[in-house]
């Protein structure tokens, strides 16, 4: 069976393609996945370039599709043949988040899904939308549940909201098309005038360049009335937060999601009580929310934006490309 590993310390010179042992049958509970698809995320990056350390020899990738080859005893959920898609948190099935951290999650805390095939528990996949191939439905375990949390389960966007993503990778896109899909407003920011041409025709009802308007909240205000918007996807952090604040209406909500632009920094306290707003952390979400998500996706044909597919092979060369910061929405492997 064909894999990647990574040698610690890490960094994108030290993922191997070696071949490793058969998983073998699945245990009671258990099933064998023959994974076709994953996609690439900032966290398996960090992973990847060696900035989160991980076990020595792990392999990489939280986001895993592909199809049921083998079922163990008492597994009711699924049967050969069926199309699944693994899920960020396998112990989180429904309820409130019980945990803090990645130390059960693929890819980090325990092996991930650049391999060909895996047995595990059957709880760490749900049934993958009959609508999309491996590649799209595996983009959906991270980025996409981020998204619908965000917007769905935390903020609980309603049709005429007005939401405010920023850049256009793989959680801002989502953010995007979920919300079109339930009938909000989006505005939208890049630092490329070219992806926010692509942007409009993703359906974003407004755009703004953050590196050409730096007060790019302002810019917000301006297109809501003096308002602000409702929801902020926040994929930022510290650099990208006091515009946020600038940008949310008054009571409005600010998924804290990101730290592309670093891990602490300072926040406008004041603005913030002002503002009145939440500001929420979260992390990726429930088995049951990717339940709920998957139905949502079918029932209105959504498609996720890939930007482009490398080989398992080639995963250092995906990884380059993420690293480069040209894509728009997500990068995927498909072996
Ligand atoms: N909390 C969670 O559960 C969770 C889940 C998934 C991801 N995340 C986090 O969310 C962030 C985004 O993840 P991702 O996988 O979507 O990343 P990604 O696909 O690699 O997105 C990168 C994009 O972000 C945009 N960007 C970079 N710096 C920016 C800035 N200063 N202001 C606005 N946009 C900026 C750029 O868009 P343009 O090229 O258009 O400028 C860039 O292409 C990361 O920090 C990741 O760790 C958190």
């Amino acid at each position: 069976m064909k894999r990647a590993t990574l040698a610690q310390p890490g960094g994108l010179d030290r993922l191997q393609i070696t071949e490793g042992p058969e998983p073998g049958e699945p245990g009671s509970g258990e099933i064998r996945v023959r994974v076709h698809a994953s996609s690439l995320n900032f966290h398996d990056y960090g992973v990847v370039a060696g900035v989160i350390p991980t076990e020595d020899g792990r392999i990489p990738m939280a986001d895993g599709a592909g199809v049921v080859e083998a079922v163990g005893p008492d597994v009711d959920e699924f049967r050969i043949g069926d199309h699944v898609v693994s899920t960020f948190f396998p112990k989180w099935l429904d309820g409130p988040a019980p945990i803090d951290n990645f130390t059960t999650t693929p890819g980090d805390g325990i092996d991930g899904y650049a391999r060909e095939r895996v047995v595990g528990p059957a709880h760490g996949f749900t049934h993958a939308p009959e609508n999309l191939s491996h590649a799209e439905s595996a983009t959906l375990t991270t980025a996409g549940l981020t998204a619908w949390r965000a917007l769905v389960v935390d903020a609980g966007l309603k049709a005429g909201d007005t939401i405010l993503t920023l850049g256009t990778g793989g959680v801002s896109i989502f953010a995007l098309q979920f919300a079109k899909m339930m009938g909000a407003r989006v505005i939208s920011t890049s630092s490329s005038d070219e992806k926010l041409e692509r942007l409009s025709a993703l359906g974003a009802d407004h755009t703004i360049n953050y590196k050409t308007t730096p007060a790019w909240g302002q810019r917000v205000l301006e297109l809501t009335d003096g308002k602000g918007v409702d929801h902020v996807i926040e994929v930022g952090g510290p650099g990208t937060l006091p515009e946020s604040i600038d940008a949310v209406r008054i009571g409005g909500h600010i998924s804290l999601i990101g730290v592309l632009t670093g891990r602490a920094g300072e926040v406008p306290t004041a603005k913030l009580m002002a503002k009145q707003a939440r500001l929420q952390g979260l992390i990726v979400g429930s088995r049951a929310h990717q339940r709920e998500m998957i139905r949502a996706i079918e029932a209105n044909d959504l498609h996720p934006v890939i930007d482009r597919s490398f080989s398992l092979e080639e995963i250092a060369d995906a990884f380059r490309y993420e690293e480069s910061g040209q894509h728009f929405g997500k990068i995927c492997l498909t072996f």
